[in-house]
């Protein structure tokens, strides 16, 4: 057969069969990608895969393997926004995913949640996209005044924009969610609630700016890559799903803790060994 007819073959099964089930007919299913930002939120999950090969794309590591005998990819983004954003974009031109979990550690903003408390994001949104008041020198600056800007709200100017000061949200899959929660039994270390995830390259420490993004926008928690990693993976139409454990509390004196981290990756170890479970018996 020629390579076109492949290439048509491929792509037919693909739009008329669930990823898995092409995957029982002998194509090559996408990949489940796991993100995590840092070494201690990502290196976990890479030693767990079965055959993992480790690979370097730019600035960044990816481990392909397998879990269960499905394909996995941990994706190592890096710290903060920009480096989420192209880390999600390779992933999903080099992998086509057939989903993006994106997890790790985060602040809390909710007080009745605890470090080691693990916040399944029903949607995400960006703590760092505003636009300021005018205010005169000498007048000081608030960032409570401040109102929100969806820089998706159109392709004109945000600044001039008149309707873009509604805060844009990302949302979870709806499948990936309900499987993400479906596992809640299994954690011991803290309680599971699904939330809102808040990303910013800002670490807040400011107990008013944080009480205020509660009010305002429901944040459960707060950390620097899920709404760019959901807002790039919305752009490929790849289901997307944030988790994050909080590793600190400032709003109820927890204390960090790096460990969180791992036992974050023991939680979406489960959900993803849970994914597969589910897809293959359809
Ligand atoms: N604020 C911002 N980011 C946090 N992180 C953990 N806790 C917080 C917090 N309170 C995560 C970010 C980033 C790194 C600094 O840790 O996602 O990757």
């Amino acid at each position: 057969m020629t390579k076109k007819l492949n290439l048509v073959l491929l792509a037919v099964c693909g739009a008329l069969f669930s990823p898995l089930t092409v995957a029982q007919q002998g194509v090559v299913p996408g990949p489940i990608v796991v993100q995590g930002a840092m070494p201690v939120e990502a290196e976990r999950f890479a030693q767990r895969l079965d055959n993992p090969r480790e690979e370097q794309i730019g600035g960044w590591r990816f481990w392909r393997g397998t879990v269960d005998g499905y394909p996995v990819v941990v994706s190592e983004t890096l710290k903060g926004m920009s480096n989420a954003a192209a880390a999600t974009a390779i992933a999903a031109t080099e992998f086509r995913p057939v989903a993006i979990i994106n997890q790790g550690t985060a602040g809390g903003h909710d007080p009745a949640l605890k470090v080691y408390d693990i916040v399944l994001g029903k949607y995400s949104v960006s703590l760092g996209a505003f636009k300021t008041p005018k205010k005169a020198l000498g007048e000081g600056s608030d960032s409570r005044q401040w109102q929100p800007m969806d820089l998706l709200a159109s392709k004109g100017s945000a600044g001039e924009d008149k309707n873009p000061h509604t805060i844009r949200q990302f949302p979870a899959d709806a499948k990936l969610l309900a499987i993400a929660e479906s596992v809640k039994g299994s954690y011991a270390q803290g309680k599971v609630v699904e939330g809102v995830i808040g990303s910013a390259d800002v670490w807040n420490s400011e107990l008013d700016r944080i009480r205020d993004f509660r009010e305002k926008y429901h944040t459960s928690v707060e950390e620097m890559e899920t709404a760019s990693a959901a807002q790039i993976a919305a752009a490929f139409n790849i289901p997307f799903v944030g988790i994050r454990v909080l590793s600190n509390n400032i709003t109820n004196q927890g204390k960090y803790d790096p460990q969180t981290g791992l036992a974050c990756q023991d939680y979406v170890y489960q959900v993803v060994k849970a994914y597969i479970a589910e897809n293959a018996s359809r």
